[in-house]
């Protein structure tokens, strides 16, 4: 294990996710985890993260006392090199002026940059610099600006780089990551066929051989590979419930129960979309129709549940950056009330199991495929647990649904057509309740305004508008209005997340 101590930089998920896609096992712990938990984790190498902090800030994060006197390779990322340099007697000054971006290394050599050749591009993000080197360290990168990039000592094993090797801005960043990995010799087994036999195992064993399983499904990738997964580990001992409320796209629900039947999973459907429409009708508040959907959702899986079970378990498609202990994050408002399938309550009276507790949404994907899932359900867009009902804007009813329904097909599927699906982070049809005039063959029309919506992001907190091409778009608007009587206007929404938010509700 590589232990990356996170000093709150954005980038920090970014070097686990790196080192894992080379096949090193690595997790991420607070800058100021305790000694006992990190050696917990049988480090045989520790990162130290950047963050906005300086050295000197009164309240800069420190890792724990001892970490440094770890007999193991550490490599400081950022503030992390200038924590090692500022620790090991070397002066940190705040330099002119901030330097972001792009730089050039100008020479670079030493143990990191082994077998590195050309030209080599850094990503840089920072306002403090290493000025003196201390006792034992030898520069091994220079920029123009800094002359100090990177650090190695390496009697020590300490090596510190300036720029951010994790970020793809970085082009040869990698393989930098790579040599730091060969230097702590960690071994390379993180591999998706290892993952998935190890987890296999984990839920064989937490279950034993009689436990059952409950599991909540939704069609989304998480929970659809889980199924897969824990129908492997225990059989018929697991039954997966799907609750149809209503808000799910067009043949979403057969899709779903076909491939995961098809692989033998214990599937028991629960037609809910009565209830759910009585329960919304007439509401248009964003945040109502988020609550509502919510309760009832949990109403009805107890409810149907008990029918089946009972269960001593229950499983939920937890990931890793929902469980990471990382600087920052804290006290974040509340702009939605989130629901998915993976949010139940704590209180049912279940032990829960959660195989996915330690991996990133790619290596679910990874898994996914070693499982069979189809693919046009393994590399899914995500869809939030409120379905369509939250873009469907303001009150819903079955006839709305039903127009969103079938715009949102014609946009995913063009989107497949056009081979742009995978291009995007997540796509979306919305309906909004604007009415316009418009005409159709020399007749008046005034029917409803379309908004399709198309992001790229990595993690979804931001996010950038996708350049989706005009002729696209223009074949797009095209279909929809020709295929959709109730429209008569499409448009492209061109705002990124913030100012807004990636659904409409
Ligand atoms: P926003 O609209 O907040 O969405 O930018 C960010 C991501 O979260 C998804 N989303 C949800 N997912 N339950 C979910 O499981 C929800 O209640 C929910 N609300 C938003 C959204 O689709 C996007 O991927």
């Amino acid at each position: 294990t590589v232990v990356i101590l996170d000093f709150g930089s954005q980038f920090t998920r970014l070097i686990a996710r790196r080192f894992r896609e080379m096949g090193a096992y690595s997790v991420i712990l607070p800058g100021t985890a305790p000694l006992e938990r990190i050696q917990q984790e049988q480090p045989v190498g520790i990162v130290l993260s950047g963050g906005p902090s300086s050295v000197y800030d009164e309240n800069a994060p420190k890792p724990a006392p001892g970490v440094l006197d770890l007999n193991m390779p550490i490599l400081g990322v950022c503030y992390g090199m200038q924590y090692l340099a500022h620790e090991a007697g070397g002066d940190v000054k705040r330099a002119g002026k901030r330097e972001y971006g792009k730089a050039d290394l100008t020479e670079y050599g030493g143990e990191l940059f082994k077998g590195i050749e050309g030209e080599f591009v850094a990503w840089m993000s920072h306002s403090d610099s290493v000025t003196q080197l201390p006792q034992g360290y030898q520069v091994v990168a220079k920029t123009e600006d800094t002359p100090v990039t990177a650090i190695e000592n390496n009697e020590t094993k300490r090596y510190g780089v300036q720029f951010h090797p994790e970020v793809v801005h970085t082009p040869k960043g990698g393989q930098l990551l790579g040599n730091f990995l060969d230097i702590c010799g960690v071994s390379r087994d993180w591999t998706p066929q290892h993952i998935l036999d190890e987890l296999i195992a984990g839920v064989q064993e937490q279950v034993g051989s009689e436990g059952r399983v409950l599991l909540g499904i939704s069609g989304g990738v998480d929970s659809s590979t889980l199924a897969l997964l824990l129908s492997r580990a225990v059989g018929d001992r697991l039954t997966a419930v799907f609750v149809d409320h209503g808000l799910l796209r067009l043949n979403e629900r057969e899709q779903v129960e076909t491939a995961l039947r098809g692989a033998g999973v214990n599937v028991v459907t629960v037609d809910a979309r009565e209830e759910f429409m009585h329960h919304l009708d007439g509401v248009s508040d964003p945040e109502q129709k988020r609550k509502i959907i919510g309760r009832e959702f949990i109403r009805v899986f107890d409810r149907e549940t008990e029918k089946y079970g009972p269960f001593e378990f229950l499983a939920q498609g937890t990931l890793y950056p929902d469980v990471i202990e990382s600087a920052g994050g804290e006290g974040a408002a509340n702009i939605k009330s989130h629901h998915n399938v993976g949010g139940l309550p704590e209180d049912l009276a279940f032990k829960l199991v959660e195989p996915f507790r330690t991996l990133f949404k790619d290596e679910v994907r990874e898994i996914a495929k070693l499982l069979g899932l189809p693919d046009d359900i393994r590399m899914r867009h995500p869809f939030p647990g409120p379905g369509l009902a939250i873009r469907c804007l303001g009150a819903i009813t079955e006839e709305k649904l039903d127009i969103l329904r079938r715009v949102d097909d014609i946009f995913i599927s063009g989107l497949r057509e056009f081979g742009l699906y995978d291009q995007c982070s997540q796509a979306l049809a919305v309906l909004t309740p604007i009415q316009s005039v418009g005409v159709m063959g020399d007749e008046r029309t005034y029917s409803y305004t379309v908004a399709l919506r198309a992001v790229t992001t990595g993690d979804f907190m931001t996010a950038e508008w996708a350049r989706l091409p005009y002729e696209f778009l223009g074949t797009m608007s095209n279909r929809i209005v020709n295929q959709v009587h109730e429209v008569n206007r499409v448009v492209y929404d061109i705002t990124g997340k913030p100012p807004a938010t990636i659904e409409w509700e």
